[in-house]
C-alpha cells in the first residue's frame, strides 16, 4: 500500500498506555474526531484483558495489539489464534525463523508486524546484551527476514525507517514509536533513545507513527495531534 493512500487519522496511531479501561476511553472520546487507530499494549492489556481491544473495536476504530509474542513457535502460534479472531489490525510479535512462521500461519486477517530493536535501546544496549551488531544493521537485517518470512511490516525507529524503505520497498508497514515533538532537544529524551519527530518518520517513510505519552500526558492531547497531523501532511512523501 502507498503511504498516502492510508487516510490521515490511522497514521498516529495513539498508545493508550494506562491503567484502566475506563482511562482509556476517556483520551479515546477526547482525540477520536482526529485519531482512528489505537494501540493497546501491556499495561492496559494486563489491567482490562479484551474489554478495551473489543471496545474500540466496536467503535469502528482500529486496534494494534502491542503484546511482543515471543516464546516457542508452538505457543506464539496459539496465542496469535487467540487474538485473530478479534477483530485486531496490527499486532506484534518478535523471534526467530521458526518463531515468525508460526505467528504468520495463526495470523488470519491482522496484519502482524516484527518488533525489530526497541526505540528505547542504543548502541550500548546491545552491547550490554552481548550483540555486536550496530542497531542499524540488526533492525535492518530483523526486517528484511521478517518480509521474506511473510510479515505484513516491522517496528522500527525513525532513524532506520529511510533505509528499510529504500530497500525492501514500498509495500511493508514501518510503525515507527518513538515519538516526540522536538527530537533534537535533549530534555525530550526519557526512556526512548532512538527518537524523531512525526514529521522526520513519514517523511523517512514510516507508514504509521505510534505517539503514547506526549498526547497522553499533555494538557491540550488535540493540540499535539492537529500539530504532529500538519507535521505529517507537509512531509508526506
Ligand atoms: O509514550 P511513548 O510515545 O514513548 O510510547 C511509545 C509506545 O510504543 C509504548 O507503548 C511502547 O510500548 C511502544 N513501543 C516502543 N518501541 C517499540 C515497540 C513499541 O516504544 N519498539
Amino acid at each position: 500500500m502507498n503511504n498516502t493512500a492510508i487516510p490521515l487519522k490511522e497514521r498516529i496511531i495513539v498508545a493508550l498506555d494506562v491503567e484502566t479501561p475506563e482511562q482509556a476511553k476517556e483520551i479515546v472520546k477526547k482525540c477520536e474526531s482526529r485519531i482512528s487507530f489505537f494501540k493497546v499494549g501491556l499495561q492496559l492489556f494486563m489491567g482490562s484483558w479484551f474489554e478495551t481491544v473489543d471496545w474500540l473495536v466496536d467503535r469502528g476504530h482500529k486496534v494494534m495489539l502491542d503484546l511482543k509474542f515471543f516464546d516457542i513457535p508452538e505457543t506464539v502460534k496459539l496465542a496469535v489464534e487467540q487474538v485473530n479472531s478479534r477483530g485486531v489490525s496490527f499486532a506484534t510479535i518478535h523471534g526467530n525463523d521458526p518463531i515468525i512462521r508460526a505467528a504468520v500461519a495463526a495470523r488470519g486477517d491482522m496484519q502482524l508486524l516484527a518488533v525489530t530493536v526497541l526505540t528505547s535501546f542504543g548502541e550500548e544496549d546491545m552491547r550490554a546484551m552481548g550483540m555486536t551488531q550496530s542497531v542499524a544493521d540488526l533492525v535492518y537485517f530483523r526486517a528484511k527476514r521478517a518480509l521474506e518470512l511473510g510479515c505484513d511490516g516491522v517496528v522500527s525507529s525513525g532513524l532506520e525507517a529511510g533505509k528499510l524503505r529504500r530497500e525492501l520497498g514500498e509495500k511493508l508497514l514501518i510503525v515507527t514509536p518513538g515519538i516526540r515533538p522536538g527530537a533534537n532537544v535533549q530534555d525530550d529524551r526519557d526512556d526512548q533513545k532512538r527518537i524523531v519527530t512525526a514529521g522526520m518518520a513519514i517523511k523517512s517513510g514510516a507508514s504509521h507513527v505510534v505517539v503514547g505519552r506526549p498526547i497522553t500526558r499533555a494538557v491540550d492531547p488535540m493540540q499535539v495531534i492537529e500539530q504532529m497531523q500538519q507535521d505529517i501532511i507537509a512531509s508526506s512523501r
